[in-house]
């Protein structure tokens, strides 16, 4: 079995450089299958979502090839088949090809998808876009049929702001007859980096990145290129990490405005940081003062630092109030902290953390990848040795984390026993 070791309490200081966002490289890979030639996609994390991806691209028929963070994808004898339930289970994002085939193809049959176990998360919101779009959607147990005649363009308002709602019927109405309309649409950088690379590839999609996009139905897609933004979360987990053990610890190759929420708690926490165009420099705090997070859709404080970010709070001098509004069941990770040594009291969305309280290592496991990553911060904090388990959740979203950590002083290491 795979574990993370870490013994903890060493300063941090030197580069760490964020890679592609994992939330887009796992919907531009799906996506790349609309395209009726071939493309590249630059700054592509090497996680291991990425890899079951291209399994399904490869079972599409695709010629793929990896070389560093460049994935070339050539798509131009793809073919349409069910995607087997192991392949549709290994992660969430599996379900952009519902979209994508259903746009190329008009017929799909795959399983309902996989992810982290967080809350139900179920895909009717995506479901009802697809109908609506003209597709008829049969469920039988986990297998998903959908089928179209043609699509139709119409106009969608979503019950949620949902992010995969958002995506997956942008890329079924990539090549529908005439015009959608997606009202209340999701407006997290992730979709505006989708929809330029659909775009790239001569879609007509207008106002991604806010709650309304027009999607004006093309017939062919051409070669194209696209670079994955940077990993806004990954960036906010090293961020969060210096705060509490940096040395004027940087953090290269963010987007600033893609993680203002983050440093808006920063500033309220009277935390320190140098911001500079595409890179922060952040060293610990030694007087951090509590505040109160509450998760929300974009622009809001994202769901998926949020865990990380609780282990920041058991540092402040005093109470803070933790309530996640997206997921409803994304307090796994909480047992654990509080098994190293944090005073947190919780019910299933709600937390109040009790600081500062010094965190000693022990055995403790990744519940998901985010909390996975907590338990990573919590470790490197920590006096002592800190193990973690089920670490698969924690490499399915962090680009090379292990050496990442290692090059700026963490002692740390993965393996096997
Ligand atoms: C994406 O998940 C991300 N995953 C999640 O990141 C992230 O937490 C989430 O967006 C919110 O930002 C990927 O991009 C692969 P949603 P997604 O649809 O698209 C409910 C991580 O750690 N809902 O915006 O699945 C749903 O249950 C992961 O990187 C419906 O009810 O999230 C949830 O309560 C975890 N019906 C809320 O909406 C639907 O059809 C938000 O879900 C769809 C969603």
């Amino acid at each position: 079995m795979k574990k993370i070791v870490i013994n903890g309490g060493k300063p941090l200081s030197g580069k760490i450089g964020i890679s592609g966002a994992k939330n887009s490289a796992v919907a531009i890979i799906p996506a790349s299958i609309l395209c009726d030639e071939n493309v590249k996609v630059y700054n592509v994390p090497n996680i291991s979502d990425r890899d079951a991806l291209i399994d399904i691209l490869n079972l599409l028929n695709c010629e793929t090839m990896v070389k560093d963070d460049m994935l070339s994808i050539d798509t131009s004898n793809v073919i349409n088949k069910k995607i087997p339930l192991e392949l549709s289970k290994k992660m969430r994002a599996s379900y952009y090809f519902m979209g994508a085939l259903l746009s190329k193809f008009k017929h799909v049959e795959m399983f309902f998808p996989g992810g982290c176990n967080i809350g139900k998360r179920p895909i009717d919101i995506h479901i009802k876009g697809f109908e609506a779009l003209g597709a008829k959607v049969t469920i039988n147990g986990d297998l998903y049929t959908i089928d179209a005649e043609e699509l139709v363009g119409t106009k969608i308002t979503l019950d949620f702001a949902s992010v995969g709602a958002t995506i997956n019927i942008m890329l079924a109405a990539v090549k529908a007859k005439g015009k959608t309309i997606i009202k209340n649409a999701a407006r997290e950088a992730e979709i505006v980096n989708i929809a330029t690379y659909l775009n790239n590839m001569g879609a007509r999609i207008t106002g991604a990145g806010t709650s309304e996009i027009h999607i004006e139905g093309v017939d062919y897609l051409h070669k194209a290129m696209i670079e994955v933004i940077p990993d806004r979360i990954e960036a906010g987990t090293y961020i969060i990490l210096g705060a509490m053990i940096g040395d004027n610890l940087k953090i290269d190759n963010i987007i600033p405005d893609h993680i203002n929420a983050l440093l808006s708690k920063l500033d309220d926490m009277n935390i320190k940081y140098e911001l500079n165009e595409n890179n922060i420099i952040i060293s610990k705090c030694e007087n951090i003062k509590p505040t109160n997070i509450k998760t929300a859709v974009f622009p809001g404080f994202p769901t998926d630092i949020a865990q990380p970010m609780m282990v920041l709070l058991t540092q402040a001098n005093g109470v803070s109030m933790y309530e996640e509004t997206i997921w409803e069941s994304r307090m796994g990770h909480v047992k654990y902290l509080n098994k190293l040594g944090a005073n947190i009291k919780n019910g299933n969305t709600n937390a109040v953390v009790i600081g500062s309280t010094p965190l000693h290592g022990c055995e403790v496991e990744a519940t998901d990848l985010r909390g996975g990553a907590a338990m990573v911060l919590a470790g490197l904090i920590a006096d002592g040795t800190t193990k973690i388990i089920s670490i698969e959740h924690i490499l399915r979203g962090y680009d090379n984390i292990i050496e990442k950590l290692k090059n700026v002083g963490a002692d740390i290491d993965l393996i096997e026993e």
